[in-house]
């Protein structure tokens, strides 16, 4: 593979909502797919255009195996345990569609609208009690963590009680920063999760875990670790992706006035918002593949071997599918982006996630009226390049 001019990836963004610029292939012309540098200096695939990116999706040569050796790695601090076994997210088919058909019962159009209800009453208690409080107040410990916390933790049956361990376990896992905190996160949950795993067995509650044990490992189609490990990714998956949307959606709303206001002035424009934001933040910014077979896509061969990173964040901006792609505009038609994925493992909690946003920003924007940020825009930090993108903290007021 041509190592010339390549980039390096991850990098940070210089602006919370916006890809890095050198995402964009800028020593690439308009190359959709071009080679990127990784920290250990391996040459990878960058794919940025929305065609070519969404035919790979569902390229069966295109393979997620983590324990796959040629499988690339973002970052130093997951590079000694990256073998380890990720369940559905890390496998193919036939056996990821196994693992798959379990769950999606679970996750169906139907089940979450049902949830709405739950949802709505969770938003409501939260905003209840940050008015109570009073400004200012850090919008994610208070709100944006919390409600997907919650709906995630009544939706598996595990107690939220626990909140304070697992977010944390969850920050460790996702960011570290050293080795040893991201396998120590690893070992803390899975330890978590077996304990629970057996206390239900024993004492069976209401929630996807209790019907799992139920129906999937007292039949011996999941062993106890198999369903450890779903129980993670299901919890961590979750949790972190959503709060990170309804707090940078926030921010990214209070710096667009206008769009903002429109959403106030039309409830109808929330399901058409919701889709604008997802494609605009793209948190989840870099799914990885290994390729099984030689490829020929957008003008190059990828090789058997070859390591290939999808940037959701620039294939969404694509502009040969969304005229004037850096604007954002809530009453665009957002559909067909790529911030949930695309074929096989295309996000499973999208709608729910969708449900939770909705329902959260509409909250949010009735109940506060007067919202704004509480310390200038440039002072809020967010996260570095490596990782699922968001704030670390959101300082508002009303
Ligand atoms: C706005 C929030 C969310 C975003 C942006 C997001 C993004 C994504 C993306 C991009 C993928 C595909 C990864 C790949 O192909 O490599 C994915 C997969 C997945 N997501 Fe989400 N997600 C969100 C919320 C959720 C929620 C609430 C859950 C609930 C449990 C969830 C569970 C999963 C699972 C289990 C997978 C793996 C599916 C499979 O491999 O078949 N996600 N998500």
């Amino acid at each position: 593979m041509a190592v010339a001019e390549t980039i390096p990836f991850p990098q940070n963004r210089t602006c919370p909502y916006h890809p890095p610029t050198e995402y964009r292939g800028a020593h690439h012309g308009d190359q959709p797919v071009f080679p990127v540098r990784l920290f250990d200096g391996r040459t990878v695939w960058m794919v940025t255009g929305h065609a070519e990116a969404r035919s790979l999706l569902v390229d069966p040569r295109m393979s997620s195996d983590r324990e796959n050796p040629s499988f690339p790695i973002f970052a130093e601090r997951v590079a000694k345990s990256s073998l380890r076994r990720v369940e559905l997210i890390g496998v193919d088919d036939p056996e990821h569609n196994v693992q798959r058909r379990m769950l999606i019962p679970s996750f169906t159009v139907k089940r979450t609208e049902a949830l709405r209800p739950h949802i709505q009453q969770i938003v409501d208690r939260l905003l209840d009690q940050m008015i109570e409080q009073g400004p200012p107040t850090d919008l994610i410990g208070d709100f944006a963590l919390p409600v997907p916390s919650m709906v995630i933790c009544s939706l598996l049956g595990v107690p939220y009680s626990d909140h304070e361990f697992f977010e944390a376990q969850s920050r460790k896992l996702l960011r570290g920063p050293a080795a040893a905190d991201v396998e120590a996160a690893r070992e803390a949950l899975d330890d978590y999760f077996r304990v629970l795993i057996e206390q239900k067995r024993t004492a069976p509650g209401e929630g996807l875990l209790d019907e799992l044990i139920a129906k999937q490992l007292e039949t011996g189609a999941v062993d106890h670790e198999q369903l450890v490990r779903l129980s993670e990714i299901l919890l961590v998956a979750g949790h972190e992706t959503t709060a990170n949307m309804i707090s940078l959606g926030t921010f990214t709303l209070l710096q667009h006035p206008d769009q903002l206001a429109r959403m106030r002035e039309s409830d109808d424009l929330m399901t058409s918002a919701v889709e604008e934001l997802l494609r605009f933040l793209s948190i989840a910014d870099g799914m990885a593949r290994v390729a099984v077979a030689d490829i020929e896509v957008g003008g190059v061969t990828i090789r058997e071997g070859d390591g290939i990173i999808l940037s959701t964040s620039v294939i969404n901006r694509d502009e040969n599918v969304y005229p004037a792609p850096d604007e954002l505009d809530v009453g665009r038609n957002a559909r067909n982006h790529v911030a949930f994925g695309f074929g096989v493992h295309q996000c499973l909690g999208q709608n729910l996630a969708r449900a939770e946003l909705e329902i959260a920003l509409r909250e949010l924007l009735r109940r506060l009226p007067g919202l704004s940020l509480a310390v200038p825009a440039d002072e809020v930090p967010f996260k570095p390049g490596d990782t699922i993108q968001g704030l670390l903290e959101l300082p508002v007021t009303w």
